[in-house]
């Protein structure tokens, strides 16, 4: 379906084109999880992914951001197809093109706030002064100015993450992939993380796919696309994302 793939805006944040992607079952069998999926995001544009356990969403968001290689088809990251790319290049476009943000918030836990946000800055040469400010702006933006000296484990799970958030966020990547980012938190603190979450892609004119369960945080994204039997396909906007299946 053409509408699946084609965001607004010619140059696409991410590009997925027929990608499918196989593993191999213990018995021998393959299984074929991804069955020629088709995306694209436009600068700024949203995309929420539902879909039943063990459907693939997870398996598509590593394929989307290049922590994983597609069985086939191409992925294009900021114009670049990832399989051109050895492991240093595909390094280095994902720490400039893409951030994510983990149901866990993945901090380094020995790092204050403003180091973890800083972390990415620095190892894409940005000089230490320039990724303190931008790294001190994005706690700022998420609410925990106050916070920033704070290691992980002196945060509650919702401050937890909206660091990860501002990290994700750090080197203004074009796309922020989400996989169940408020899955680990009660409802008023998943509310609190969503609107940042919302914010900061509108401010930064960032792109954004989130896998997500939760039908509120589904319901703000420009498109609701439900992953079946391996492809995807336009959810209608107010159905229960957990609902259906293969
Ligand atoms: N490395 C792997 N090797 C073999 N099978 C895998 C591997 N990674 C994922 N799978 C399988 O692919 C399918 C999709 O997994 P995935 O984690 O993408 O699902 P999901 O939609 O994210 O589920 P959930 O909602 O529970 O997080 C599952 O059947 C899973 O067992
Ligand atoms: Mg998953």
């Amino acid at each position: 379906m053409s509408d699946l793939t084609s965001g607004p805006g010619s140059s696409a944040a991410v590009e997925a084109v027929g990608v499918e992607r196989n593993f191999d079952g213990a018995d021998g069998n393959v299984i074929r999880v991804l069955r020629g999926v088709d995306l694209r995001l436009g600068r700024g544009e949203t995309v929420s992914i539902v879909g039943p356990s063990g459907s693939g969403k997870s398996t598509l968001l590593h394929i989307l951001g290049g922590l994983d290689l597609p069985s086939s088809g191409r992925i294009a990251l900021g114009g670049r197809d990832v399989a051109n790319l050895d492991d240093v290049q595909l390094a280095r476009v994902r720490n400039r093109y893409v951030g994510f943000v983990f149901q866990f918030h993945h901090l380094l836990r020995d790092f204050t706030a403003l180091e973890n946000v800083m972390m990415p800055q620095l190892i894409a040469g940005t000089s230490r002064p320039a990724a303190r400010k931008r790294a001190l702006e994005l706690l700022d933006q998420v609410g925990l100015a106050d916070r920033s000296g704070h290691v992980p484990a002196k945060l509650s799970g919702g401050e937890q993450q909206r660091v990860a958030t501002a990290r994700a966020l750090a080197n203004e990547p074009p796309v922020l992939l989400a996989d169940e980012p408020s899955g680990n938190l009660d409802l008023d603190t998943s509310e609190v993380l969503h609107d940042v979450l919302f914010d900061l892609v509108r401010d930064h004119g960032t792109a954004m796919v989130v896998v997500t369960h939760n039908t509120a945080l589904a319901s703000r994204t420009d498109r609701i696309l439900r992953l079946s039997s391996g492809v995807l396909e336009l959810a209608e906007p107010h159905e229960d994302p957990q609902a259906g299946g293969d």
